[in-house]
């Protein structure tokens, strides 16, 4: 095989995204979309110049026209379709959350093991080089120890059938954008946290609506997160050290200049630049690399499943008031 055939699993709008991010890479090419419709799937095909079609995802995986699929249906959908793709002996990139239970995650983790395929949670900005850099600034000891990660992820749903307010759908602030966050203090920490604590805003349907929540890890270092669906759209983190802070002022899109400042303890803030990269390419050359080289994926199953149950802890802390120990 020299180059990836890829499958879109669903017509979703994120899909605008990884169309030419599979486009851009010599290694892949994007030959299939599939729908539930496959009217709907017809005219996505021509407006995206795709040359194959399928109106139900099980014929886009038992076609024999692709290698991999990009899973970017609703998050309830994520693991059914995932360990259907990975029986059929494909290969998957999912959107986050990757799964929205713990039964569900260990199903993929089985299925996985079970066909040898990869399997990769499609976190797109821990490719970008920002991310990568500010990693090595933390394990270069260059902000001395890490105190704390703060991070924000908020937007605003005007609309009340968005998806997202449905619980039936694995809705919610902390599955949708809060999970960034986790992955983010994850990543600084080098793990998952020992205990966390919560308290949400539920709304009218019944999901966080709004979502504070406190982590602890293993070194002592603490994170707080908070996310929601009733603010004007905001992301920003804060990666605080005892020698000095990193603000990101845009850690998971738009991060193209300026966005990352480095402020000692004495002397004057710094804006470090980093090199560019586009956003959603690292991720299908991360899966690229997996599949025709051998390559271990960025994001491991194991990181991915701390990333679940620590949201799921979350929401346990929540909904009983209780600090809970992972
Ligand atoms: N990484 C990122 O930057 C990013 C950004 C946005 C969203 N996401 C994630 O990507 C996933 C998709 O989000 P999105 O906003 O792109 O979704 P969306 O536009 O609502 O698309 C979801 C697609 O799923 C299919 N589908 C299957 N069953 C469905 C059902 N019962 N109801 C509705 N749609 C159904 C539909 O395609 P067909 O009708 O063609 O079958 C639909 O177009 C989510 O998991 C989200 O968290 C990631």
């Amino acid at each position: 095989m020299k180059k990836v055939r890829w499958g879109l699993l669903s017509t979703a709008n994120v899909n605008r995204h990884l169309i030419p991010a599979i486009r851009a890479s010599d290694r892949s090419e994007l030959v299939a979309v599939a729908s539930r419709s496959q009217e709907r799937a017809d005219s996505y095909a021509d407006k995206w110049g795709i040359s194959k079609t399928f109106g139900s995802y099980e014929a886009l995986l038992s076609s024999g026209a692709v290698d991999a699929v990009y899973v970017s249906l609703p998050n309830h959908l994520h693991a059914e379709w995932t360990v259907r793709a990975l029986h059929s002996g494909l290969h998957v990139l999912c959107e986050k959350p990757f799964t929205i239970s713990m039964r569900e995650m260990d199903a993929v983790v089985e299925a996985a093991e079970e066909s040898g395929k990869i399997v990769s949670e499609a976190f797109m900005y821990r490719h970008h080089p920002q991310t990568r850099t500010v990693g090595q600034w933390v394990r270069s000891g260059r902000l001395g120890e890490i105190s704390v990660v703060r991070g924000v992820f908020n937007f605003k749903i005007q609309d009340r059938e968005n998806v997202r307010l449905a619980p039936e759908f694995g809705g919610g602030s902390l599955w949708d954008v809060g999970i960034y966050l986790i992955s983010f203090a994850q990543y600084v920490f080098g793990g998952a946290p020992t205990t966390v604590s919560g308290m949400q805003w539920l709304g009218p349907s019944g999901v966080d609506e709004s979502f504070v929540g406190q982590m602890s890890y293993p070194s002592g270092g603490l994170a707080q997160i908070s996310s929601s669906f009733r603010a004007p759209a905001q992301a920003e983190v804060d990666v605080i050290g005892t020698e000095g802070r990193l603000h990101l002022s845009r850690p998971f899109v738009g991060m193209e200049t300026g966005a990352f400042t480095f402020y000692p303890v004495e002397g004057e803030a710094q804006i470090i630049d980093v090199p560019q990269q586009q956003l959603y390419l690292g991720e299908v050359e991360d899966m690229n690399a997996a599949i025709l080289d051998g390559a271990t994926p960025l994001i491991s199953l194991q990181e991915t499943r701390d990333h679940v149950r620590t949201a799921h802890a979350l929401y346990a802390a929540a909904r009983s008031g209780q600090t809970i120990t992972l």
